[in-house]
């Protein structure tokens, strides 16, 4: 069974999904996070960022591995923490907007579907990647509670930025994921629109659990 959830940055889709996973014996697929590594990568090697074709062959060849326990490897090397880091961040959009490099993360992850059931958590993953997956979510928050829970993560990483500043960022990103030649976040009619402004972690995952089990059981999604 695939179940997916799309929605913007910084929308609770990572905490939300691995907890959904862990609760349903399912693998969690943090696409983000495939993405971060394969930039990384291309950073890492030099390649020239505005070259698409070098850019996907960089992509094509990286052994990205996302493991149980949240660490991400890739070519072997542990790269969960320096995937964070603003040069990684500020380049994903390079890997990102480019449809071949994209495609070749893309087959990566039908790859796992092939094999396991799987909470797909990423901006393209119900509305292109998986468009006939079993559950597929759209998970929604507002900007000031978006931006107001990043700030909280990065306070709490000792880093000092302001409100403003994180809402600037989170527009931006917005901006970059909703007009993305290929792959653009997208709310398809068949996803199940879930506003978790005022909701937190523990019930929006309850609400998807039920959602779930419904589906499991023969019933409506
Ligand atoms: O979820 P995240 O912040 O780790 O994602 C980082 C970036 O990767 C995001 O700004 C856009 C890109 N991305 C994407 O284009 N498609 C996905 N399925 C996941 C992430």
């Amino acid at each position: 069974m695939i179940v997916t959830i799309d929605g913007p940055a910084a929308a609770g889709k990572s905490t939300v999904a691995r907890r959904l996973a862990r609760r349903l014996g399912f693998r969690y697929l943090d696409t983000g996070a495939m993405y971060r590594a394969a930039t990384w990568k291309a950073l890492r090697c030099g390649a020239d960022l505005e070259a698409p074709e070098t850019l996907a062959e960089v992509v094509r060849n990286a052994d990205i591995q996302l493991k149980a326990d949240g660490r991400v490897l890739c070519d072997g090397q542990d790269v969960t923490q320096v995937i964070r880091s603003p040069e990684v961040t500020g380049n994903i959009y390079r890997v990102a907007d480019d449809a071949a490099a994209r495609q070749a993360l893309i087959r990566q992850q039908r790859k796992l579907a092939a094999t396991d059931n799987l909470v797909a958590e990423g901006r393209d993953q119900g509305s292109e990647v998986f468009p006939d997956a079993e559950v597929k979510f759209y998970l929604h928050a507002s900007l000031k509670v978006r931006a107001g829970r990043r700030l909280d993560e990065l306070r709490n990483a000792d880093k000092d930025v302001s409100l403003a500043e994180v809402q600037r960022q989170i527009v931006l990103r917005d901006r970059r994921d909703r007009s993305r030649p290929v792959g653009s976040l997208r709310r398809t009619g068949d996803m199940i629109f879930i506003d978790s402004t005022d909701l937190s972690v523990e019930q929006v995952v309850q609400v998807m659990l039920d959602h779930v089990e419904d589906r499991l059981a023969g019933g409506p999604s």
